[in-house]
């Protein structure tokens, strides 16, 4: 091949390839809205968030498949739940402060109403997201 004709070939590529790097980062910017439901993210979804961060709560579980894998991935815990709010909240309260023996144990945090409120509120916007069925399994 001619110098003139190799070079037009590494210019052409590279360029193909930033191009097509600019046409999925737009694509990107334009689906992320629409799979996230920012829309949905009240001010008890929030502080939620906070609840989940301050009590550490990725310290053992993944959410989204990020995290540690000590216990179950809770991205999708609200759907495992049945869509009830109310027995993730049942689940919190009713952990036993000395744990069950013989078994990896989910701490008793003895969180507030408000705050069982604001993680189970966050746990569900969380499951809602279209992750494209990320993680691949329910244990995440
Ligand atoms: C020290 C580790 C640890 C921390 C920190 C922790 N968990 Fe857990 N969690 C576990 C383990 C282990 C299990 C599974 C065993 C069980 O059912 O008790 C579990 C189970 C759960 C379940 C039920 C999941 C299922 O599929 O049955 C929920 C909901 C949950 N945790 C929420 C939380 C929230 C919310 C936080 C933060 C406030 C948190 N966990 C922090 C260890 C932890």
């Amino acid at each position: 091949m001619k110098k003139t004709k190799i070079r037009n070939l590494y210019y052409g590529t590279a360029a193909f390839f930033i191009l097509l790097f600019l046409a999925l980062h737009v694509h990107t910017l334009i689906v992320l809205p629409q799979r996230d439901h920012r829309e949905n993210i009240t001010p008890l979804v929030a502080q939620g968030k906070l609840v989940w961060e301050e009590n550490n709560c990725i310290g053992c579980h993944t959410l989204l498949g990020e995290g540690s894998y000590y216990a179950p991935e809770l991205g999708n815990v609200y759907k495992r739940f049945h869509n009830s709010r109310a027995a993730i909240k049942g689940f919190l309260q009713s952990r036993p402060k000395t744990g069950v023996p013989g078994r990896r144990n989910m701490p008793q945090f003895n969180l507030s109403d408000k705050d069982l409120d604001a993680i189970t509120a966050f746990l569900k916007w969380t499951s809602e997201i279209d992750t494209a069925n990320w993680p691949p399994n329910i244990q995440g």
